[in-house]
């Protein structure tokens, strides 16, 4: 089990450290996909990518909490044995397939050189391994694949390389951070079968990063709902869609594409406010149409009901 526990993170802003994810906990199980759904700026890719710790590379902080694997704090151990985990561990699958991929070296050098760090095979074993890589990703031809750079590939090819590579140290979770946002819709459908179909062969627990509710309805067991670097709202796929209970997942439900009314995309009034403007009370009572002057007068809670399964942080449900 990997498990974010109490995770408040700060950015640097103008010099100064900024709350942008506040008291997050999460857990991500063997087999079982958990999809993390917000609008853009609410601490989604923050939080994935705390997962393992590759934002200390951008200036930000962990001031609370932790992040356990199997039970071991990931911030009490061994620059090493962290090393071993990125990739070994869990991996990670970013949005941006071209700039994931390093356009100077062939695909087959960057393929060879994750294999490396994660196996101890021969040079020839390597090799047959990155084919096989390829080949469970689709990508046939990998003789010649191999020997090709970056820049000569399609998005969708260059998405599933990376894919390819995320599985070379045969993670036990894998983090996808809209592995598809960047890729034409036909070509999205494909690589989410690709994704589902590895997840569920290999029993991999995956953290799903979205704001597709289709991807969500298809792929997750459990969804968690972010607001204004807080979790807001979290249950089973089922409940869900069945049961939205906070005001900003349903609002984020009547946004989907198939709710389309006269040609109009339902939109959310307001904007998702930046970290350090959050609102006193309930961070979404701005935006939120059920707002009283209660909800604007202090932080609140998150709610659990049906033992714990269902949780939303709104005055107004779950009690
Ligand atoms: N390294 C960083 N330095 C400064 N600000 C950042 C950094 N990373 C993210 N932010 C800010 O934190 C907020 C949350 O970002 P992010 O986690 O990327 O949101 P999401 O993935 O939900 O769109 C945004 O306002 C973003 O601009
Ligand atoms: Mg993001």
């Amino acid at each position: 089990m990997l498990e974010i526990r109490n995770l408040s993170l700060s950015i640097p802003v103008s010099g100064e450290h900024v709350l942008a994810v506040s008291d997050v906990s999460l857990s991500l199980q063997a087999g079982k996909v958990l999809a993390l759904v917000g609008e853009s700026g609410c601490g989604k890719s923050l939080t994935a990518q705390s997962l393992l710790r590759l934002g200390e590379f951008q200036g930000v902080a962990k001031e609370t909490g932790d992040i356990l694997l199997g039970g071991q704090s990931l911030f009490d151990i061994s620059a090493e044995a962290l090393r071993k985990i990125r990739g070994g561990v869990i991996s990670m699958i970013f949005q941006e397939p071209m700039t994931a991929l390093n356009p100077v070296f062939t695909i087959g050098s960057q393929i060879l050189e994750v294999i490396h760090l994660h196996t101890d095979l021969g040079k020839v074993e390597s090799h047959q391994r990155a084919l096989a890589l390829l080949a469970d990703v689709g990508l046939q031809d990998g003789e010649t694949l191999m020997k090709q750079y970056p820049d000569s590939l399609s998005g969708g090819m260059r998405q599933r390389i990376l894919i390819a590579m995320a599985m070379a140290g045969e993670p036990e979770f894998i983090i996808a951070d809209e592995p598809t946002t960047a890729l034409d819709v036909s070509v999205q459908k494909r690589i989410i079968a690709l994704l589902r179909g590895l997840q569920r062969e290999k029993g991999m627990g995956m953290l799903l990063v979205t704001h597709d509710f289709g991807l969500v309805a298809e792929m997750a067991d459990e969804v968690a709902v972010m607001y204004a670097g807080e979790i807001v709202e979290q249950a089973s796929v089922t409940d869900i869609f069945d049961n939205p209970s906070h005001p900003y997942t349903q609002a984020l439900m009547r946004c989907r594409p198939e709710f389309v009314q006269d040609g109009q995309l339902a939109v959310i009034p307001g904007n998702v406010p930046s970290p350090g403007d959050w609102a006193q009370g309930c961070r979404f009572a701005p935006r939120c149409s059920l707002a009283t002057d209660e909800c604007a007068a202090k932080s609140v809670a998150l709610n659990a009901w049906q033992d714990g399964e269902h949780q939303a942080r709104c005055i107004k449900v779950g009690v």
